[in-house]
């Protein structure tokens, strides 16, 4: 099938190197030429596992870049709307993106086609999007307004994309429906799973994957409320990480009590210093926009929210009762990125963490394994950078452990000790047990989980594991 998509961010991206992964012929439309020269020159703008391989295997081939969206209208049966909705002031998506994309779609459409959201947007705007092109002068027997939300994560987009849990169509007419099976069909059918080529199975993978066909706007709201339970299931799990500090328990213990639940589930259970991200703050944001629009009072999602802000500070309290000053404090730092596996940094909230440590005065040196360089666009000066996480514990008062990237839990905790200048571990992630660090040598903080200390005694009276 041919099929437009248009915005080359991260969901457009990848929904159109994967569309041609499944045999599609895709125009990836965009009005930014850089970004379409980039493209076109073989650079991969974001670090995502497969898309490099993907992007290869049909750039040029099944997949085109383009900025003309009215000649790509023209040539294709669908097309996929990804473009940008960032967050008004008031917390509001703004959608003055996908109104000019609808406006410039009327334009090209000479035969039937499905105009399709994959951009999170509030429940309504399939209509708003089916009114702005009919505006437009267009017949509307000529075309369909559908909804197909994107679940995947970043890092691991690729493979979620290929081996989604379900797809959702939210389609009102069988006509757009149809369409939209067929698009998927490699997948709901299984035939691209057969293939020597596909993308590696990842473990929890369910095969066939299910579709799950409704309207355009339950599809809308199965969207956000999905990235609105996962950011509760996170803060849930960080306020009872809260109260078990207050009273000595142990979080990762009451995780494995209740997420063996089959009803509760383990997964996004994780408490550490907060979600961040491009979508969840966004979309919790946006939820409860509309829902406020709609006459219903979310104020649920606003705890998500202030709890979510909350954890940041905890940490930084915490900081500051195991350093006791931070003024000229050498920390190191592990992490920028908002979540392990991706160079993003957006509402990161390591970067929040890293800026009001450099505000309080402490000199930090960080590393990240993908998300340097986009650091230090944001901040250029106040923060050193290093090669490798032992370079970023060299000679510091305490490392920070700040993403949970792989590597970081499978530290060489010798060489780590020998590196800090004070062996003192604050980890924001959990990624290691407590008494464990206290046998290594370490004084280690952590969430929602008691200090540990090596012979019970804080290691800021320790010097490279020794007494002082
Ligand atoms: C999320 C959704 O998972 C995805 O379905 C949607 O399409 C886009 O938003 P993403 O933002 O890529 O994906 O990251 P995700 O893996 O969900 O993590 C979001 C944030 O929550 C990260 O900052 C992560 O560190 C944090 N998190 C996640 C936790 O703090 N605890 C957890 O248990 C899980």
């Amino acid at each position: 099938m041919r099929i437009a998509v248009v915005g080359s961010g991260y969901v457009g991206l990848v929904a159109g190197a994967c569309f041609a992964d499944l045999g599609h012929d895709v125009i990836l439309v965009d009005n930014d030429h850089s970004k379409l020269t980039a493209l076109r020159n073989g650079q991969v703008p974001i670090h995502e596992k497969f898309l490099p391989e993907l992007l290869t295997r049909h750039r040029g081939n099944r997949l085109t870049f383009s900025d003309d969206l009215k000649e790509a209208v023209r040539l294709s049966a669908a097309i996929f709307v990804a473009v940008g909705t960032p967050p008004t002031e008031s917390g509001e998506a703004d959608l003055s993106y996908v109104e000019s994309v609808a406006r410039e779609i009327s334009g090209g459409v000479e035969e039937y086609k499905v105009v399709v959201e994959k951009s999170t947007v509030p429940v309504y705007t399939s209509e708003w999007v089916r009114k702005i092109i009919l505006r437009s002068g267009t017949d509307p027997d000529l075309f369909d307004v559908a909804s197909n939300p994107e679940f995947l994560r970043e890092g691991t987009a690729v493979t979620d994309f290929l081996f989604p849990d379900r797809i959702v169509i939210g389609c009102d007419s069988e006509r757009s429906a149809a369409i939209l099976r067929e698009i998927y069909a490699p997948l709901t059918e299984g035939t691209y799973y057969r293939r020597s080529d596909a993308i590696p199975r990842p473990d929890r993978a369910m095969i066939p994957p299910p579709i799950i066909v409704t309207s355009s706007k339950s599809a809308e709201l199965i969207k956000h409320a999905s990235n609105a339970f996962l950011a509760m299931k996170i803060s849930f799990i960080n306020a009872v990480a809260s109260v078990c500090e207050s009273v000595g328990a142990n979080v990762n213990q009451v995780v494995h009590g209740i997420g063996t639940d089959s009803r509760i589930g383990r997964r996004f259970l994780n408490p550490g210093i907060g979600y961040g991200g491009s979508c969840f703050p966004k979309d919790v944001m946006a939820f409860r926009a509309v829902a406020r629009e709609s006459g219903y009072d979310f104020r649920l999602l606003d705890e998500v929210m202030h709890i979510n802000e909350d954890q940041r500070q905890r940490f930084l309290r915490k900081v500051r009762s195991a350093l006791w000053t931070l003024r000229g404090k050498n920390l190191g730092v592990l992490g920028l990125a908002f979540k392990g596996g991706t160079d993003d940094i957006r509402e990161s909230p390591a970067i929040f963490i890293v800026q009001a440590l450099i505000q309080e005065g402490s000199k930090i040196t960080a590393y990240d394994p993908a998300a340097m360089p986009r650091t230090q666009e944001l901040i250029p000066s106040g923060l050193t950078f290093a090669n490798s996480p032992y370079e970023a514990a060299h000679g510091a008062d305490a490392l920070l452990i700040l993403t949970e990237w792989e590597e970081f839990a499978n530290l060489d905790l010798n060489r780590l000790r020998q590196e800090l200048k004070y062996p003192i571990i604050i980890d924001g992630r959990n990624l290691y047990d407590s008494e464990g660090m206290a046998a290594e040598g370490f004084s280690y903080y952590s969430v929602g989980r008691a200090a540990s200390y090596p012979d019970g005694v804080p290691a800021a009276l320790f010097k490279n594991g020794k007494k002082a």
